[in-house]
């Protein structure tokens, strides 16, 4: 079981930095989207990354210019079908996730693995999709993706054990570093990171000090390089409302579920970053100002 030929489908913020990882790290990778507009977006921001990389002299203007022939830009999901692992990066949509996993199952060549890097659908739900369940398994990786060392290689209980072994052997191929979890909700850094935040939700809204002071705290006194504020507007409140829904429909416990300010903030649209407001205004990037939201 070799990986030799990469497809990774959406090529959003995650999609984008998986296909780049996988294409610096020598593989050849189909990169599929819904639209010429969503492709020619990741597209530029791989670019725009890896740039980054060339300036601070960790990649070779030659390792780049490779890295960026070895992406295969694509509309057509056929042409996933010589691919030995194909990873799934789209919105975080269970019957989405579902039909796309159906239709790889048909193209994709019987032998390949399929991946999803959901971070906190369930895996073994995905699975169901596919005519291929020991064959399927969890990829979870951090943003942003070609910073970020960690992946969440995310077993099922039919998942056959060379392929988790494969999944642990590609993450490491990438210059990851992979830690193998079950497929419970959060897997293992959601599990945490999410009450963690919820948490930080709370204390702001029970008075125990300013957004500012509250990311301070973390920053200063435990060395995190954001507070938990800036995190969740880097993550998307959007993103951080839906996994803590996931968790605490999992787990039923109160400490998992989403406080009513994220909540009325998801409702508003208050995203973070990607709106250009949440927990702070991103109206001048370099300098974000807090929002009042008490
Ligand atoms: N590609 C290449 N280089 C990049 C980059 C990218 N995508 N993004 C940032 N950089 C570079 C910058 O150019 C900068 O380079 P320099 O040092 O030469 O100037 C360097 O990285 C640092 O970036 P910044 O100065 O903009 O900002 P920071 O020093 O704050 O670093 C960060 C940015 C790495 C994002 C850091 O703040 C960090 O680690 N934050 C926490 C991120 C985190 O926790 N991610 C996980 C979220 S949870 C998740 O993804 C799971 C999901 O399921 C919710």
């Amino acid at each position: 079981m070799e990986i030799r030929k990469v497809g990774v489908v959406g090529c959003g913020l995650m999609g984008s930095g998986i296909s780049q990882v996988a294409a610096v790290a020598g593989f050849p990778t189909v990169v599929l989207e819904a639209s010429q507009e969503l492709l020619d977006r990741g597209l530029a921001s791989i670019e725009r990354s890896l740039t980054k990389f060339v300036e601070k002299s960790e990649l070779s203007a030659e390792q780049k210019s490779q890295a960026r022939d070895r992406l295969q830009p694509t509309l057509t999901l056929a042409e996933c079908a010589d691919c030995d692992l194909v990873i799934e990066a789209i919105v975080e949509n269970l019957d989405q996730k579902k039909q796309l996993f159906t239709e790889l199952d048909r193209i994709v060549k019987p032998g390949a693995l399929l991946a999803s890097n959901t971070s906190s659908l369930s895996i073994t739900e995905l699975m169901t999709a596919t005519r291929r369940p020991s064959r399927f398994i969890g990829l979870h990786f951090f943003n942003p993706v070609p910073l970020m060392k960690l992946v969440e290689v995310v077993k099922t209980v039919v998942t056959d054990p060379e392929v988790v072994q494969c999944g642990l052997d590609f993450a490491c191929r990438l210059g990851k570093t992979p830690i193998l979890t079950t497929d419970r909700a959060g897997f293992i850094v959601n599990r945490l990171l999410i009450p963690y935040l919820v948490d930080a939700v709370r204390a702001f809204e029970e008075g125990f000090g300013t957004i500012e002071d509250i990311d301070q705290g973390m920053k200063l006194g435990c060395n995190h390089p954001m507070g938990p504020f800036t995190l969740m507007d880097f993550i998307g409140v959007d993103t951080v409302h839906s996994i803590a829904e996931i968790l605490f429909d999992e787990y039923r416990e109160k400490r998992f579920a989403p406080p009513p300010l994220l909540k009325r903030m998801f409702l508003a649209g208050m995203y973070g970053r990607k709106t250009g407001k949440g927990f702070y205004d991103y109206g001048d990037p370099k300098n974000p100002k807090v929002n009042r939201l008490l």
